[in-house]
């Protein structure tokens, strides 16, 4: 990232900076879906902060104006796809989702088996007001793809979005809410998946989105205010478990005793984190999208090698990476470490 888009998105990184997180989050949780007017992505910037509501058949022009995906899909394709695509109910979380292209190609090359669904994390304009337009964008290429159906989009920082999710896995068992019927003009959420735009295309601009009649995600269950009843816990000691023992010269996990009884129920096959990009938000990510991710499943790191801010770990990615891998690292294993890192999670403590 070393383009004018990289530093708007840096100057957006940098606004989130502050836990000021929970902003309008329950609320959105609950209405996940509401179309809120949106500034028109025709005008300048300095305009749409001052505007308010524009036409609503004016419809947006979706288009991606980057690619932070493609150079790195070569890695995926080796360590993510051969692990999840094809699998029924894979879950995926994407904190840090800009104009969609990320999300759009997890949908079409790893989330590819019946089920499975994508969790989108991006605060917009709640971080940054500019961003009003990347939202705006990132739901119309949605829209186009077909796609929307599959995403749960939480609008607001991940740092109010994971105890959100934290809180569900909590919850006993439910049965899953029904994905809402494709609309009969739309195409179906598999051909779509395998044409949606895979690298390079431009998703064409959709006039159902403007008009808001794009499909609704199932809405999440409204976050409860404590658990009913302590769950046992899902990992619950297995002395004859055939899971291989961990090296010599790493920690043993911690004696039942110790374990939490109210475990989450790790319901994430893989978690990509590409939110802000400061050091104790990446880490906070990771540390709180940890319990939510089962063993076997993919946690990916961006922009550990980011060349901005190199010089300046407050701004920057690695340090987080760094600490969060030694202080799990008897809970995965490094499958990659470049641009970005991967790492499977091999035991639950
Ligand atoms: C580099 S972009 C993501 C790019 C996207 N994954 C892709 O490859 O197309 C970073 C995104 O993180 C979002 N973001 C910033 N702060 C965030 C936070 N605290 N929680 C979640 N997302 C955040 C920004 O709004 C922005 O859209």
């Amino acid at each position: 990232m070393a383009d004018g888009q990289a530093a708007a998105w840096q100057a957006g990184a940098a606004a989130t900076a502050t836990a000021e997180a929970a902003e309008g989050a329950s609320s959105d949780l609950l209405q996940p879906h509401q179309q809120q007017p949106e500034p028109s992505p025709s005008q300048p910037q300095s305009q749409q902060q001052q505007q308010q509501p524009q036409q609503p058949d004016q419809p947006p022009a979706p288009a991606f104006t980057v690619d932070w995906i493609t150079p790195h899909a070569h890695v995926w394709q080796q360590h993510i796809v051969p692990r999840l695509a094809g699998r029924p109910g894979v879950t995926a979380l994407e904190i840090g989702c800009w104009e969609g292209r990320s999300a759009l190609w997890l949908l079409a090359h790893v989330l590819t088996g019946p089920g499975s669904a994508l969790v989108c994390v991006d605060p917009f304009e709640l971080a940054h007001p500019p961003f009003a337009r990347n939202r705006q964008v990132f739901e119309a290429n949605l829209a186009a793809s077909g796609e929307r159906g599959r995403v749960r989009f939480l609008h607001m920082r991940s740092v109010a979005a994971l105890p959100l999710l934290l809180m569900e896995a909590l919850q006993p068992p439910q049965p899953p809410l029904p994905l809402p019927a494709p609309a009969a003009d739309k195409p179906s959420a598999a051909p779509a998946a395998a044409a949606a735009p895979a690298a390079g295309a431009a998703a064409p601009a959709v006039k159902a989105a403007a008009a808001g009649s794009a499909p609704v995600a199932a809405p999440a269950p409204p976050p409860r205010a404590a658990a009913p009843a302590p769950m046992p816990s899902p990992h619950p000691p297995q002395p004859h478990s055939p899971r291989p023992q961990p090296a010599p010269q790493l920690p043993p996990p911690p004696p039942p005793h110790l374990q939490l009884v109210a475990v989450p129920r790790p319901g994430l096959d893989l978690v990509y984190i590409d939110g802000s990009h400061l050091r104790a938000d990446v880490i906070t990510d990771a540390v709180m999208a940890w319990p939510l991710l089962k063993v076997g499943g993919l946690l990916v790191f961006d922009d550990y090698a980011w060349p901005q801010y190199a010089d300046n770990p407050v701004c920057h990615p690695r340090q987080a990476v760094d600490a969060f891998l030694q202080l799990f690292g008897h809970q995965l294993d490094v499958l990659s470490t470049g641009y970005q890192v991967m790492a499977l999670r091999t035991a639950a403590t």
